[in-house]
């Protein structure tokens, strides 16, 4: 059995999230996606407007999905990997690059990105429409 594995945030759920998750589940036969805690984005500078068990609780629930686990730290991916025999890890492309460093661990694959939409976009939007 394939399995393939991403990490995010994930917050303001999306199209441009369920395109990747779906385009994961085309990858391989297992599912497993890595949702940041809120205190791993505290670390990384970053505040989800969704807290993080409602993030989960929302991943869990989109039918590509077949595990959900924390993301806690930058340094957890090489055991995962080898604690859920990951064959395949994905990113988006804006990620490029920037994980060619598991390839010792396993396949590393960026897929294309949906254009136009963000989380971010989402929240900018979302205050525009607030301050009008
Ligand atoms: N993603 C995607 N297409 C988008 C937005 C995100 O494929 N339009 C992918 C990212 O490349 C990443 C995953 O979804 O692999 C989770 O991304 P995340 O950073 O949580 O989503 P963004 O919408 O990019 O959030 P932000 O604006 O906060 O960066």
């Amino acid at each position: 059995m394939k399995t393939v594995i991403t990490y995010g945030t994930f917050d303001m759920f999306h199209v441009g999230h369920l395109r990747l998750l779906k385009r994961m589940s085309e990858l391989g036969e297992r599912v497993i996606v890595a949702v940041s805690t809120d205190e791993f984005n505290a670390l990384k500078g970053k505040k989800a407007l969704v807290p993080y068990e409602e993030r989960r609780e929302i991943i869990e629930a989109i039918q590509y999905v077949d595990l959900v686990i924390p993301e806690y730290s930058w340094g957890q991916k090489e055991k995962d990997i080898a604690d859920y025999t990951v064959d395949l890890f994905v990113m988006g492309d804006d990620w490029a690059g920037k994980f060619d460093y598991l390839k010792n661990h396993c396949r590393v694959f960026y897929i294309d990105r949906t254009r136009g939409i963000s989380s971010s976009s989402i929240k900018r939007a979302l205050m525009l429409e607030v301050g009008k």
